[in-house]
């Protein structure tokens, strides 16, 4: 009788053959006609989506543009909707890179994904305060919630399917997060800020999106805050679960109970910002730059060339098996974003410390598909 650990053996001894094939038959150029598109390989299952940065989006950087074309049904702005960008003072809006954004989504017929409206990062100072500087109220911020909500959603109604309502307002342990949208509005500034977003789109799909939602602690916070929604009559679509994962984070578990814990709840679950971290923690290192700190280099960059292959392995299998749950989710899992397109851009390499080589991922620095690319696709032929 074959064990357990045969089959998971013998399972990755065939992954990895296919990998290896498809490494082979398909070649190593990203532009190969002969390249299967994810989109399509997950039509079936779910939208394949990737951030843009601003590059990308003004099709400046045509090597990255030519990987969305191919494998990407949705995509979604890396920065430039954020309040910090989009409304940068008080009385004034710049729209040019989000329209640019948003014209780049609808002339490829991709599913348009706002992000991300009400956030207490990349949000201006000014935005919580009166010209004294002293705290708004209640009544004063939720004007200027509605004012930003309706201006913005009303800009692109009809345009953007889908919005990031509400970003990262739960903590880890499960607590509401104390920031100025608690401090001004009140607890209930997630439910104004879906309310508003309704009202002016209702159209639009809204979801609540943050990161490590698959600890249980803040997974029970998001159905609970799922559950308060929907009491209060709001409607909401999605949870997001970022997806900034590492090698060890999430447990195949945890990522499990996650998908079907809000499956429950009749909400869909969207993979908003995925990418792989394979280098060392660096939270002590915050803000660092590896550049200024060549002592730490080698431990804290530890592949500034290359990933070693037994590296690029782990990464790969990583990869596969994270995806093979995805895929097993099918039902409730609506779509899968990248945080970027090639790891050349990653925002991982300059968080927590600047200056690193990251290879988070599915294309490498010279627009190539990595091994975990294969992997990643041959879990798209996977049972539902
Ligand atoms: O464009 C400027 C450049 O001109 C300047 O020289 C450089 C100096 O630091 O900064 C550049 O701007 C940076 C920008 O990314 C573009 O690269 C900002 O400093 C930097 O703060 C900004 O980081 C973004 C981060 O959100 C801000 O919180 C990342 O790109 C973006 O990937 C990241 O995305 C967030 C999601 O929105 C929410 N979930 C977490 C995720 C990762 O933090």
């Amino acid at each position: 009788m074959p064990t357990t650990e045969h089959c998971v053996s013998v399972r990755r001894l065939l992954l990895v053959t296919c990998v290896t094939l498809a490494v082979l038959s398909v070649g190593s150029c990203s532009g190969d006609a002969e390249q299967p598109s994810l989109g399509d390989a997950f039509r079936q299952h779910f939208l394949i989506g990737a951030a843009l940065n601003d590059d990308e989006m003004s099709s400046r950087d045509a090597k990255a543009v030519a990987i969305v074309l191919k494998h990407c049904n949705s995509v979604t702005a890396e920065n430039v909707m954020k309040w910090v960008h989009i409304h940068p003072r008080p009385d004034a809006y710049d729209f040019e890179a989000a329209d640019r954004f948003v014209a780049f989504g609808e002339k490829h017929n991709m599913f348009v994904a706002g992000h991300a409206l009400i956030w207490h990062d990349q949000i201006p100072a000014w935005t919580f305060v009166d010209e004294q500087g002293k705290l708004l109220g209640r009544d004063a911020m939720l004007q200027r919630m509605r004012q930003h909500i309706e201006t913005v959603v009303g800009r692109y109604k009809g345009r953007v399917k889908g919005w990031d309502v509400v970003n990262e307002a739960l903590t880890d342990e499960g607590g509401l997060r104390q920031s100025l949208w608690v401090q001004t509005v009140g607890e209930d500034f997630v439910a104004k800020a879906f309310e508003y977003t309704n009202q002016v789109d209702p159209g639009a799909e809204l979801y609540y999106n943050d990161f490590s939602l698959d600890k249980p602690a803040k997974r029970d916070a998001a159905v609970l805050l799922v559950k308060d929604l929907k009491a209060r009559g709001l409607r909401i679509d999605a949870v997001g679960i970022q997806g900034h994962w590492g090698m060890d984070y999430p447990t195949d578990g945890d990522l499990d109970d996650f998908i079907s814990a809000v499956g429950r709840l009749g909400v869909k679950v969207l993979v908003t910002e995925m990418d792989m971290n394979i280098l060392p923690a660096a939270w002590d290192y915050d803000g660092a730059d590896i550049n200024m700190r060549a002592e730490l280099r080698k431990e804290l960059n530890p592949y500034p060339e290359a990933l070693p292959d037994s590296m690029q392995k782990v990464l790969t299998d990583r990869y596969g098996d994270l995806f093979a749950i995805l895929v097993r989710h099918a039902a409730t899992v609506d779509r899968v974003t990248f945080w970027g397109v090639t790891d050349r851009t990653s925002w991982l390499n300059d968080w927590p410390v600047r200056g690193r080589t990251s290879y988070p991922l599915l294309f490498d620095r010279n627009y190539q598909p990595k091994p975990a690319f294969y992997a990643v696709l041959h879990t798209a032929g996977s049972a539902k």
